[in-house]
């Protein structure tokens, strides 16, 4: 097992395409850490040169002390899982987790140790004798995952191992690997573009945009504190509503009324013009459920449509932005991969609201929770830097 080190990683392709620009990222011995970011961000890339499988334009890639940059991937001792985990479809299960060991001439009598203790682990005994063609897809990933295990190696990695199955599978695979991981402590590194996996996998996520490491933080340090507006938009579904907000004093002046938020927060917003205010759909609640009628925060707002979801409710409230918050709606929009990002407000309230469609409800806001955006260069201005890992400074100082 080996820590990995990432210094200022760069990857430049043969068109001179900076696919990875100046990555640094520190994954400790034994730590689960997630690469995400929307399609072209350069997730594979990285991956595939912590493998060796891809040249380094520049930087220092270590495994433990190590410095790799010029090792052969056999040499760098780490295990990859693709997205199509080839397994070998005339070896049987047991034959296609011996494979490495086989290979490095090891004896019959460790080979069977180590294969039956992976089995064991993957729970795949009763299935060691079959063809993968046999299997589903889980436990074809399992197989898979098994070959990684014998070899002993320092490090896993995953390339979207979850992506070719069905949402079901997927979730009983995702905690089948975290409890895998766990029990293994084995240091991974694995990429997907999946929030749910993002959110639910990882000690720690790296949100990648354009090559560019945008944030490198625990999931809830992400949700909570995102940042920049990518990494806000990017993180969180229903995502985040963006909206013109002007700060004065303590005083937030949004299209559909003021509200005010905490001193602290206030000051690092004075004079900077029209800002964009991030409010998570859970911020907000039904006044008339919440008991908040007639309260600092609540507002009234022409509801334009409705979704009942048993639990909870989406209520969708459009409001007017001025141009420069709608050009950055729509560059934000394009970043994140054509999610779609509207003036309107996405809310998400209790089940139990009454709220119809083409109604004025009273709605309540948790305005203390609301985040300040600078529209120029994207950077989170009321982050509790504290509770954010890291934020590298190019993250917010390049233009979108
Ligand atoms: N062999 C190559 N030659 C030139 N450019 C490449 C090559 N491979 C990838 N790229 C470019 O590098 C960038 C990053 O690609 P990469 O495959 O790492 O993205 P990714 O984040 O894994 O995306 P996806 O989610 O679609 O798999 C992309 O813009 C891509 O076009
Ligand atoms: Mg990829």
């Amino acid at each position: 097992m080996a820590a990995i080190t990432l210094k200022n990683i760069v990857k430049k392709y043969g068109d001179g395409f900076p696919a990875v620009n100046d990555v640094s990222i520190d994954i400790a011995d034994g730590e689960f850490v997630i690469l995400v970011g929307p399609s072209g961000c350069g997730k594979s890339t990285l991956l595939r040169m912590i493998v060796g499988l891809e040249d380094i334009t520049s930087g220092d890639m270590m495994i433990g002390d190590r410095k790799v940059n010029d090792l052969a991937p056999r040499d760098r001792n780490l295990a990859m899982v693709f997205q199509n985990y080839a397994l070998y479809p005339h070896l049987s299960v047991y034959e296609n987790i011996a494979f490495p060991l086989r290979l490095a001439g090891a004896p019959e009598k460790e080979i069977d140790e180590k294969v039956r203790e992976a089995s064991k682990t993957l729970e795949l005994d009763e299935h060691l004798e079959r063809k993968p063609g046999n299997l589903s897809g889980g436990q074809r990933q399992r197989v898979a995952m098994g070959r990684a295990i014998v070899r002993q190696a320092d490090a896993f990695l995953f390339d979207e191992p979850l992506s070719n199955l069905d949402a079901k599978l997927r979730g009983q695979m995702r905690t089948e690997i975290a409890r895998l991981q766990k029990r293994l402590g084995i240091t991974t590194v694995y990429v997907t573009h999946d929030q749910t996996e993002a959110m639910t996998l990882g000690d720690r996520v790296a949100v990648l945009k354009r090559g560019l490491l945008q944030q490198l933080a625990t999931p809830r340090e992400l949700y909570e504190n995102p940042g920049n507006l990518f990494v806000a938009g990017f993180i969180g579904s229903p995502p985040m509503n963006f909206l013109p907000a002007e700060v004065e004093g303590t005083s937030v002046k949004l299209p559909f009324g003021t509200v005010q938020i905490p001193e602290a927060k206030a000051e690092r917003c004075q004079g900077k013009g029209v800002l964009m205010a991030g409010i998570r759909p859970e911020y907000f609640e039904d006044a008339t459920i919440a008991d908040k009628v007639g309260s600092d925060s609540t507002f009234s707002a022409d509801v334009d449509y409705v979704e009942w979801l048993g639990n909870e409710t989406y209520a969708y409230i459009p409001f007017e932005a001025p141009p420069e918050v709608e050009a950055k709606m729509r560059e934000l929009e394009a970043d994140l991969d054509g999610e779609g990002l509207r003036t309107q407000l996405v809310v998400s309230l209790d089940g139990a609201s009454r709220i119809k469609e083409g109604e004025t409800a009273e709605i309540w806001v948790d305005a203390t929770k609301m985040h300040l955006f600078d529209p120029a260069t994207g950077e989170n201005l009321t982050v509790d830097r504290e509770h954010a890992g890291e934020i590298p400074a190019d993250a917010v100082a390049t233009p979108a």
